[in-house]
């Protein structure tokens, strides 16, 4: 029997599959173009997207590389990301169903791993950290984006429970502080790190999750509720306009 979270996951990513694909920030410069250029220029080397989705990332990434292979847990985002780059005729993409925290590739068959708004899904993502450091080779990278939460516990407390009221495979998200110091017990070198404030449409984002319309009146109490310190997860203007205000923490570290 599956984990009772891969089910929820692959419940809920089934769900997003076409919402997901369409969402403007997926595509935004703050979220995707600061992430890729994170991967250095390199026609020959070969890079792998975990946790891909509908693989915009991918996408863009085998601009600058000479092959990317992406996996993904739920297979509707599996067949949704080679639709997507056939109809977009990028040939250097290739996708397959894996487990983040148990990768079926070779040790060192990549020059570089990244992944993109995984780890708050997935209950133990040093795990994948690990993984994704495991199958880069020697001087490789490992890059990570994600959004983040606040390192005070009320904040943090607060901000959980409405994306697990939104989205019921949210699990956790971790603070920069924390997603740091994975990458160390991994033992991979810290190289660069961003964090990038960037905004979405509330409404839409609200709509995407299969929680979301169940749970808008709770999540606008909560939202009036929200602690002073509050800092990574904010909702501002009114009614149709309203904003959701995200960090996302970029990282890039070398294995040695
Ligand atoms: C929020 S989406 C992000 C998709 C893509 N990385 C992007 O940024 O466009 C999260 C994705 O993680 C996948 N996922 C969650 N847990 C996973 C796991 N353990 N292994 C592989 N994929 C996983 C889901 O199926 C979903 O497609």
């Amino acid at each position: 029997m599956e984990p009772m979270y891969e089910e929820s996951i692959r419940d809920e990513f089934t769900h997003q599959t076409d919402s997901f694909a369409r969402a403007p920030v997926m595509n935004a410069a703050e979220t995707l173009g600061a992430l890729v250029e994170l991967a250095p220029a390199d026609a020959g080397a070969r890079w792998l997207e975990v946790a891909c989705g509908p693989a915009a990332v991918s996408q863009a990434l085998a601009g600058r590389v000479g092959s990317v292979h992406g996996v993904d847990l739920t297979p509707a985002m599996v067949e949704k990301a080679a639709a997507e780059a056939e109809r977009e005729g990028i040939a250097n993409v290739e996708f397959s169903l894996g487990d983040a925290t148990a990768l079926e590739f070779e040790d060192a068959s990549f020059d570089g791993a990244l992944t993109r708004f995984s780890l708050h899904h997935i209950p133990a993502p040093k795990r994948v950290l690990e993984e994704m450091a495991r199958v880069v080779r020697p001087g490789g990278w490992v890059i990570v984006g994600d959004h983040v939460t606040d390192a005070d516990g009320d904040a943090a407390a607060w901000h959980e429970e409405i994306e697990r009221l939104r989205d019921p495979s949210h699990w956790a998200c971790l603070t920069p502080d924390r997603l740091r110091a994975m990458g160390e017990e991994v033992g991979l070198h810290l190289d660069l790190e961003e964090l990038i404030p960037f905004d979405l449409d509330f409404g839409e984002w609200l709509g995407r999750g299969s929680g979301g319309p169940a749970a808008a009146a709770l999540i606008d109490r909560l939202l009036t509720e929200a602690p002073e310190t509050a800092d990574s997860f904010r909702v501002v203007g009114e009614g149709e306009e309203r904003r959701l205000a995200l960090h996302n923490s970029l990282t890039r570290w070398r294995r040695s």
